[in-house]
């Protein structure tokens, strides 16, 4: 991968169960995120024939490069379903969760809980490169109670084991997604690699980009909830890193923008099932809208496209008197 990362700095989309689907990631990428990647696919699911989970790795030309994020702790599961995703859905990359706090995951001995056992995890690693046909990457935190010096050592297992470069949310487990992200631990992190290292945490517009890559040193920045309601913001990052005036984005820009993404998320689940999904998204694109609360219970009963298009349309007259 280490074309992937030049010749300068990369700003991916981060993954998001729930959220980072095929339609986010396409409008992410129309507005300039440089890569991005799946929502989290169980390994153990793709071995075992669940269709439904290896449909998560499918993706259009216009998302790519897309790294497919696998997570799990069984070698076998990790190499299977890395062979098998990276030749049906060719992605640019597998990364291996190693950062998940859900209890469900965690209680699992899967996602953040693998920083524990940093053998098992370089198993993983080395699993996943085994019958893959693409880079693996290796996404954590960094550490599981309280920020855990041992985390370099971690991470230098990573790059010992094969992985292409590491994403490092600079956060601990026990944070969830609370709290500020430490940039001083993905700094240390960084410093001890040579592989390239991706930041992580609370990027939400420009200056907070320029932040993060100024305190970690590293190679590129991933977003995740800064881009929910705001896919431009990958454009406007990069107006900032290039010393460009920031643009702001009127109400009917942004409102252009998520009938785009409605549409895209219709294209690849149908428009029952996109409706239906994209009221979340739907809810961020209005946050900060004054009377959004009336808004809001529209937004979640949005059938069809018209349905949408239709309050869009009100808000944006209301919002002109
Ligand atoms: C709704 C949601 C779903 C997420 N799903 C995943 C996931 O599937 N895999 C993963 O590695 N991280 C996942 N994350 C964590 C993000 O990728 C990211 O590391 C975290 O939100 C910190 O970045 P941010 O401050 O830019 O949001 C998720 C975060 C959110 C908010």
């Amino acid at each position: 991968m280490s074309d992937f990362f030049s010749p300068c700095c990369k700003i991916g989309l981060a993954p998001m169960a729930g959220a980072g689907d095929s339609g986010f990631r396409r409008i992410c990428r129309e507005w300039g995120a440089d890569y991005t990647v799946t929502e989290m696919i169980s390994a153990k699911a793709v071995r075992y024939g669940a269709e439904k989970s290896a449909l998560l790795a499918r993706h259009t030309p216009a998302e790519e490069p897309v790294l497919v994020q696998l997570f799990g702790r069984d070698p076998v599961d990790i190499s299977f379903a890395a062979s098998y995703l990276s030749t049906h859905f060719r992605p640019a990359g597998i990364d291996i969760n190693m950062g998940c706090p859900a209890p469900k995951i965690f209680n699992n001995r899967e996602g953040s809980a693998l920083l524990r056992e940093p053998a098992l995890a370089a198993g993983l690693v080395r699993a996943a490169k085994k019958n893959c046909f693409c880079p693996v990457s290796v996404k954590m935190r960094i550490g599981i109670d309280s920020p855990d010096p041992g985390i370099i050592d971690f991470a230098r297992e990573m790059e010992c084991a094969g992985a292409s470069f590491i994403t490092v949310h600079g956060r601990t487990r026990a944070q969830f997604y609370s709290g500020k992200a430490d940039y001083t631990m993905i700094a240390n992190i960084k410093k001890a690699l040579r592989i390239p290292v991706i930041a992580n945490g609370d990027v939400t517009d420009g200056r907070s980009a320029r932040q993060i890559l100024d305190e970690t040193g590293a190679d590129g920045l991933m977003l995740a909830r800064g881009a929910l309601g705001a896919p431009y913001v990958f454009w406007q990052i990069k107006e900032t890193l290039s010393g460009l005036p920031c643009r702001s984005f009127s109400l009917e820009e942004r409102f252009a923008i998520c009938l785009k993404h409605l549409c895209f998320t219709i294209e690849d689940k149908g428009e029952e099932r996109a409706c239906l999904e994209f009221r979340k998204h739907l809810l961020w694109y209005l946050k900060g809208i004054p009377g959004a609360a009336a808004y809001k219970v529209k937004a979640g009963q949005i059938r069809c496209k018209a349905d949408c298009e239709a309050l869009l349309h009100q808000i944006i007259l209301a919002e002109k008197k």
